[in-house]
């Protein structure tokens, strides 16, 4: 029987790409987006969602009871961008990041847990990001929301074990999506002691983001996952470079990684 995978932001990037490598590859595939209407053409059906919206997350769990429609994979993939100095960056946005990145998935999740208890079986995929392990200039709130989810993840895993469903993580390094042009940035004021660094980091940003993989690669390494008994705690996937700079970071000296850095940052 085909497996039922939802895909939260299913109308752009990464989680588009998820869902037309699953659909081609036999399963039935639900995706989401705020404004479905917006996305007439996509191959498959757009929920419509707002992870921020506590009472959009019951309205979408309450249709797919009623629907009586399995979820056997969740996939958290909705999430958005944000740079500036850690200084400048207005705490308001700042806790609007956290609702996307790590409240909204969280709330989703535990809205969706009883769905699958129910099921006895289920499986949750959450992409974070490799920035998640790393404290990034002018990309702290995402670093830090993205690593947060890394963490719950090892939580939630342990606990949910006893009724047979699986979390793991994906965190991607840079792909090319829309993800850029979605990303809040910070203003800064003219006279910003921070104004020629946070600019600079964003031109090499927005270049590496531009440069990034095809997410195509990214739906190979969910159907993976899928189709493994047993999923690994933390995936990364991106660039080699962007890869090893995880096992860098464990490896180095603290001071010597952050040098490093800097190097590559040109700050
Ligand atoms: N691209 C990269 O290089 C990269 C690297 C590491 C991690 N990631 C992560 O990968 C995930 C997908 O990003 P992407 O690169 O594919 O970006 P994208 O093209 O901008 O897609 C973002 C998706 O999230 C949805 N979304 C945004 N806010 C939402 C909200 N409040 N409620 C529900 N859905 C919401 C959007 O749907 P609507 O606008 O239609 O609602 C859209 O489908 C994100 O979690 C991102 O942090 C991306």
């Amino acid at each position: 029987m085909s497996k039922t995978v939802f895909i939260t932001g299913g109308s752009s990037g990464i989680g588009k790409a998820i869902g037309e490598y699953l659909l081609l590859n036999n399963f039935i595939v639900f995706g989401t987006s705020r404004n479905p209407k917006k996305y007439p053409n996509s191959k498959f059906t757009l929920l419509k969602l707002d992870i921020n919206d506590l009472n959009s997350i019951k309205h979408f769990t309450n249709n797919i009871k009623k629907k009586k429609l399995r979820i056997d994979i969740l996939i958290n993939n909705a999430g958005v961008g944000i740079t500036g100095p850690m200084e400048e960056i207005p705490i308001l946005e700042m806790k609007k990041n956290f609702e996307t990145n790590f409240f909204g998935p969280i709330n989703l999740i535990n809205s969706v847990l009883p769905i699958m208890r129910n099921q006895k079986k289920g499986l949750i995929i959450n992409i974070t990001s490799i920035a998640g392990y790393i404290g990034l200039p002018f990309r702290g709130i995402y670093s830090a929301g993205k690593g947060a989810l890394e963490l719950i993840t090892e939580s939630y895993r342990i606990e949910l074990k006893q009724f047979g469903i699986k979390m793991t993580n994906i965190a991607p390094g840079d792909f090319s999506t829309r993800i850029a042009e979605s990303r809040y940035h910070s203003p800064v004021s003219e006279d910003s002691p921070y104004k020629i660094n946070y600019k600079s980091t964003l031109h090499l940003l927005n270049q590496h983001v531009n440069k990034g993989k095809n997410p195509l690669i990214l739906g190979k390494l969910v159907h993976r996952i899928i189709k493994s008994n047993n999923p690994k705690i933390h995936y990364k996937i991106g660039a080699p470079v962007q890869k090893f700079s995880i096992i860098l970071k464990r490896v180095l000296p603290d001071l010597i990684f952050e040098k490093m850095l800097m190097l590559f940052y040109k700050l």
